[in-house]
């Protein structure tokens, strides 16, 4: 019989991961994330701190909105990081945060499996794509392991940035 092995790397298979739809109470911690230094220096369109009025038009917008899907990580019931799936265009663009003490997990991979399943499960022909900076090596390897192809238009690299994107699943399983 094989002997108990170590406890691996990748432990977020052991942990109990729960992904509920963001709500207006999450407001606060949504603002506190979206500020982060490593959550700013990932965005494509924003460099400086949201400020406060901003964030909350914005999220009262999203909230409202039908294509737009956020969701609240929890592990234990402690939230650990969020992913939301917006449509643009005939795409739903993927953004995905985890606090950085719970990184290294494997859990950014496991919300985002779930999260594209749902998206899949609600417009079974959406395109699914995130914008990944060239730098961002942690999103980049995330997006790959999820099963996303990168393609470098020459917009984007003018831009320094990757569209890693997943076409809808057809046939099987429809
Ligand atoms: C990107 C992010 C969500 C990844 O979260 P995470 O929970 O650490 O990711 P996972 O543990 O699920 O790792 C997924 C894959 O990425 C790899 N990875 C994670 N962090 C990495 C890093 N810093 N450098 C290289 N690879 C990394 C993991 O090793 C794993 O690949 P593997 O299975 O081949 O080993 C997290 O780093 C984060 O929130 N960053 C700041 C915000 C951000 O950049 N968001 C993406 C915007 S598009």
């Amino acid at each position: 019989m094989t002997p108990p092995t170590e406890i691996e790397p990748n432990d977020a298979g052991a942990l109990s991961l729960n992904l509920r739809a963001a709500e207006r109470g999450d407001s606060d911690r949504l603002f506190e994330w979206v500020n982060r230094a490593d959550s700013l220096v990932a965005k494509l369109m924003t460099a400086a701190p949201i400020p406060r009025a901003d964030h909350e038009r914005w999220f009262a917008a999203r909230l409202a909105a039908e294509d737009c899907l956020i969701w609240i990580a929890e592990v234990d019931g402690a939230a650990v990081g969020q992913v939301r799936c917006e449509r643009r265009g005939d795409a739903f663009e993927v953004d995905i945060y985890v606090e950085a003490a719970q990184r290294r997990r494997g859990l950014a991979l496991r919300m985002l499996e779930v999260a594209v399943a749902r998206v899949r499960t609600e417009y079974q022909d959406a395109r699914l794509i995130a914008r990944v900076r060239t730098g961002n090596m942690a999103s980049q390897r995330l997006f790959q392991r999820a099963g996303f192809q990168a393609s470098a238009g020459a917009a984007a690299a003018a831009d320094h940035h990757l569209v890693y994107f997943q076409e809808p699943t057809t046939g099987e399983g429809k």
